[in-house]
């Protein structure tokens, strides 16, 4: 039966038969598109997963056939399909589906105008899409099924608030659900970290996984033989996750002494006399907040992160400010990038002790590579918790620029890092000749505020 004849008589049936004829839609094999192992799993899901793998295995396809299949057997349904940066949507993902899931003559038709924003369906389904960036409709209302492109882009609170969409209410589909594909990024990445919770199914794909590059009896085609080889020829930290699927850290990392072992404890605010916020300001980038006990030895542990897109400076001050209820305690300083002087306003204007303060970046640098090393007492003087996944992304991803260790590569995900810089160096760097305001913190801090 073809997806034309399926959807008309979708509406005649029983809610019990149409969950059987969905059942049946999911897993019947594809008349002329193979899929196996996770990539055929994926298929027959409705729950939260994502499908993780190096470059090329047929993840996307998997996806948005699951995504096709779903719009077709449930007159109605509202689907949608993300990426973190809207224009990278139109050349990858919806190429794919465009090209490979619609066709030329495809019964689905676009809207939006050069940007689509939504495909319409004959049975009244459609595939909103969008990014997180400039959402528009894309998640306006409930959806019955989300399903995120290159998912390792996102935060953990761009995720769950994607699952905050897919709740059951849209109601055109018996199991509403969030689902993405990614490639593999640091060790700690929160997809990782979610996974281990058990919120969400991870699932694998592998090269032999897709039929252009391996024949059923495994051996490898011609076109495999081409992308393996373009894949081989990758280097570094991009080698060992787009050919080989790894989730591991930076080659040409800054911080070579950081050791999730070491740095990665959970401690409570109750250990630390002063508390301080540091914060990096964004907008279309993540802002970051960083909570930060000192101890009595100087010693920085990162209790809590904050990391949003999209929020105007009054939304991330309140952000600030309700962190009292977790800690019960209000800041002693919050230290703000020196540039952002409309932070620095908002954040006073809700009576935190906010200044605004920059050193240079390789200062601070070296200022956090310093904390970072483990002293004679056998302790770092910088820790993490380990629920700050950003944090500890970034730290594993950071690395030097073109080889040089001038300054950091441009263009790698840093704001959390940029915040550290802010407090270190506020408290590190030599301020008024010689002195640390470390020497005479905390103390020095807890009675100027
Ligand atoms: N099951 C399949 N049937 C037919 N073609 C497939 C299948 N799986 C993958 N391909 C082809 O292999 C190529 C890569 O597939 P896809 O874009 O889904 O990979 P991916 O895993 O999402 O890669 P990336 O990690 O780079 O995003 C595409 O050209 C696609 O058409
Ligand atoms: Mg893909």
């Amino acid at each position: 039966m073809d997806s034309l004849a399926i959807a008309s008589i979708m509406p005649h049936l029983t809610p019990r038969e149409r969950v059987e004829v969905d059942r049946l839609l999911l897993t019947r094999p594809m008349r002329c598109r193979v899929f196996r192992g996770d990539n055929a799993l994926a298929l027959t899901l409705r729950e939260e997963f994502i499908l993780s793998g190096p470059a090329e295995t047929g993840k996307t396809i998997a996806c948005l056939t699951l995504l096709d299949r779903i719009a077709r057997a449930h007159p109605g349904a509202q689907l949608s399909i993300v990426r973190k940066v809207q224009s990278d949507l139109e050349a990858t993902v919806l190429q794919t589906y465009r090209d490979k899931i619609l066709g030329k003559a495809s019964d689905v038709h676009a809207f939006g105008g050069s940007h689509a924003e939504w495909f319409a369906y004959p049975n009244g389904s459609r595939v909103w899409v969008g990014g997180l960036d400039n959402p528009g409709k894309t998640l306006s209302s409930e959806r019955d099924a989300v399903y995120v492109n290159q998912c390792e882009e996102l935060s953990i609170s761009d995720w769950e608030t994607l699952t905050t969409r897919t709740t059951g209410r849209a109601g055109h589909v018996p199991l509403a659900f969030t689902c993405g594909d990614c490639n593999p990024r640091g060790s700690k990445h929160w997809i990782l970290e979610r996974a281990k919770a058990g919120g969400l199914r991870l699932l694998h794909s592998y090269h032999r996984d897709n039929p252009t590059l391996f024949d059923s009896a495994g051996n490898i085609t011609p076109q495999g033989e081409i992308t393996l080889a373009r894949l081989g020829a990758l280097t570094g930290l991009r080698k060992k996750r787009l050919h080989e699927g790894l989730w591991v850290q930076a080659e040409g990392m800054i911080y070579a002494d950081w050791d999730p072992a070491v740095h990665v404890r959970s401690s409570d605010v109750g250990n630390f006399p002063a508390l301080a916020i540091a914060a990096d300001d964004g907008y279309t980038n993540p802002a970051a907040l960083l909570w930060v006990g000192i101890d009595v030895d100087g010693r920085l542990h990162v209790l809590a992160e904050w990391y949003e897109t999209q929020k105007i400076h009054s939304e991330i001050a309140a952000a600030a400010l309700s962190m009292r209820f977790r800690f019960g305690r209000r800041p002693q300083v919050v230290v703000v990038d020196a540039a952002a002087a409309g932070l620095v306003g908002a954040m006073q204007s809700v009576g935190l002790p906010a200044i605004g303060h920059k050193g240079r970046v390789l200062d601070s640098i070296n200022l956090v590579a310093d904390l970072l090393k483990v002293r004679g007492d056998g302790r770092p003087r910088l820790t993490v918790d380990p629920g700050c996944n950003h944090f500890i992304s970034e730290i594993e991803d950071y690395t030097w620029g073109s080889g040089s260790k001038e300054a950091p590569a441009t263009g790698q995900a840093d704001h959390a890092m940029t915040a550290i810089y802010y407090l270190a160096h506020y408290l590190y760097a030599p301020h008024d000749g010689e002195e640390t305001r470390v020497g005479y913190a905390p103390a020095e801090i807890t009675d100027k505020y």
